[in-house]
Parts: structure tokens; C-alpha cells; sequence
């Protein structure tokens, strides 16, 4: 759901051939089929053109060894740019078929205003799939914010490097948290090239030593999010979580 194999766009590979190595790398993981969100951003500003340019480049040079992985086109918007983008090219930027957006928090600094521009996106008939929230520093200071966002319809999307801890300890505690509190509805890699941050989802999910959830979280919920479904129940198997994994901010919260 969240990879940033186009090349030369972002701050993924900055070559076709690193998108190639992308590619095949995800094939080598077991992934079928691989969403390229280029960000929207202010330090990137991409648009729907230059997202399908970089796309149609990748398809045009891709051949039979990335022949098993899916290309499919969406983009990760920041949300202070949410506001600057036409509804036109909003809906353009969406992932698959239907209504739901990938919107990044910011990494620094306070949130103020996500829950208005979230509001504002449900207004126009989108959806929000919520980037690696764990990974945001006032998401830790304030999980309440994030569990108020998701009561009002936002899926979280974990990063699965988070899982591991691979963004640090505070980004872990939460990331399996979250998970443990029905919380989190996808993980994704957030691959950005096929070594250092590698589209692998599995191996990091397994790690973790929790099982029942890999088919719902990486191919139920994508599923209906690209086809603009109804969002498949949770399995009843793994909730409610074990009592001893609720994450002490929920026991707080009572
Ligand atoms: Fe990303």
C-alpha cells in the first residue's frame, strides 16, 4: 500500500534500475502487488502528471524478471499540502479505484489542524489511510488524537520496519499497540529501495510473534481499499487482544 518505487521523483531509487531492483526484491518477499505513492509534498511536489510520467517509464522498462509484481499508481500527500490541491487532482492522487487517500502526518513539530483537514477530505467523499502514524513524535506525546481520528473513520497504516524497530523504540511501543488494540488496519513496507529500506512486510510481521492478522492487514484491507469496498471485520480469531498486550495509554483510558 505505501512504496516509493518511482524513480527520480522523491527520495526513493533515483534510477529505473534501482526501481527494477525494487521490484524484483518484492517479488523475492512474496509481494504480488506493489502500490507506488510517490510523496506529494512541499519538498517534493509532485502531481498526478509527473507520478503517471515516472509510472509509464517504469512500466515501459520493466521485462520478464519483474514480471510477478503489480504496479499500481497512488500517491502519499502530505497533509499540510491537502489544502493547496485542487479536488480534481485530489482525486487523481488516490489509491486504485476508489475514495481513499494516503496522508502523511508530519514527522516534527504539533499537529494542529489534522483533524479539521481530515474533516475536510470526508467532506469532498474521500477516505484517509493514515501514513506510519506510529513514526510521528505527536502521535507518542497524544495516542488519544490518533484513537479520536481512527473513531472518526481514518485507517492507520503501519510502517512494517516499525514493527522491528527499526524508526526506534517509541515508534515499536506504539506500532504494537496499536496492533494489539485494533487499532492499526494495514502494514506496509514504505519501501523506498531494495536494500536499505526494502519492500519486505512479511518476515517483520512474523517477527513479532503475532499471527491471525497477515492476510486481513496485507491483502483483505488493501484489497477493498483499491477496489473501494467495504472494509472486511477484523478477524474475530484476534480480537479482542489478549488483555496483557493492551497498551497502557487504552488502560488509562479505561
Ligand atoms: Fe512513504
Amino acid at each position: 500500500m505505501h512504496s516509493h518505487v518511482l524513480a527520480g521523483i522523491d527520495d526513493g531509487p533515483r534510477s529505473t534500475e534501482g526501481s527494477l531492483e525494487l521490484l524484483r526484491a518484492a517479488a523475492a518477499a512474496g509481494i504480488t502487488t506493489l502500490m507506488a505513492t510517490p510523496h506529494v509534498s512541499s519538498r517534493y511536489r509532485n502531481d498526478t502528471a509527473t507520478i503517471a510520467a515516472a509510472a509509464g517509464e517504469l512500466e515501459r522498462a520493466r521485462g520478464e524478471r519483474e514480471a510477478g509484481v503489480e504496479v499500481r499508481v497512488g500517491a502519499e500527500v502530505a497533509v499540510t499540502r491537502v489544502a493547496e490541491l485542487e479536488p480534481e487532482e485530489l482525486a487523481g492522487l488516490c489509491l486504485g479505484d476508489g475514495p481513499w487517500l494516503l496522508v502523511e502526518p508530519p514527522f516534527s513539530g504539533m499537529l494542529g489542524g489534522i483533524d479539521a483537514t481530515i474533516a475536510g477530505l470526508h467532506r469532498l467523499g474521500h477516505r484517509v489511510l493514515l501514513a506510519h502514524p506510529e513514526r510521528c513524535p505527536a502521535f507518542h506525546r497524544d495516542p488519544a488524537l490518533l484513537e479520536s481520528l481512527i473513531d472518526a473513520g481514518v485507517l492507520a497504516s503501519l510502517t512494517s520496519g516499525s514493527l522491528v524497530g527499526r524508526f526506534g523504540s517509541q515508534a515499536r511501543r506504539l506500532a504494537l499497540g496499536l496492533l494489539d488494540a485494533g487499532l492499526a488496519h494495514n502494514v506496509a513496507s514504505d519501501a523506498h529501495d531494495a536494500v536499505h529500506r526494502p519492500p519486505s512486510i512479511a518476515a517483520e510481521l512474523a517477527e513479532t510473534g503475532r499471527a491471525g492478522l497477515e492476510d486481513w492487514l496485507t491483502r483483505e484491507v488493501p484489497a477493498a481499499i483499491l477496489g473501494g469496498g467495504e472494509i472486511p471485520r477484523r478477524p474475530a480469531s484476534a480480537t479482542p487482544p489478549p488483555s496483557s498486550r493492551r497498551p497502557s495509554w487504552l488502560r488509562r483510558r479505561g
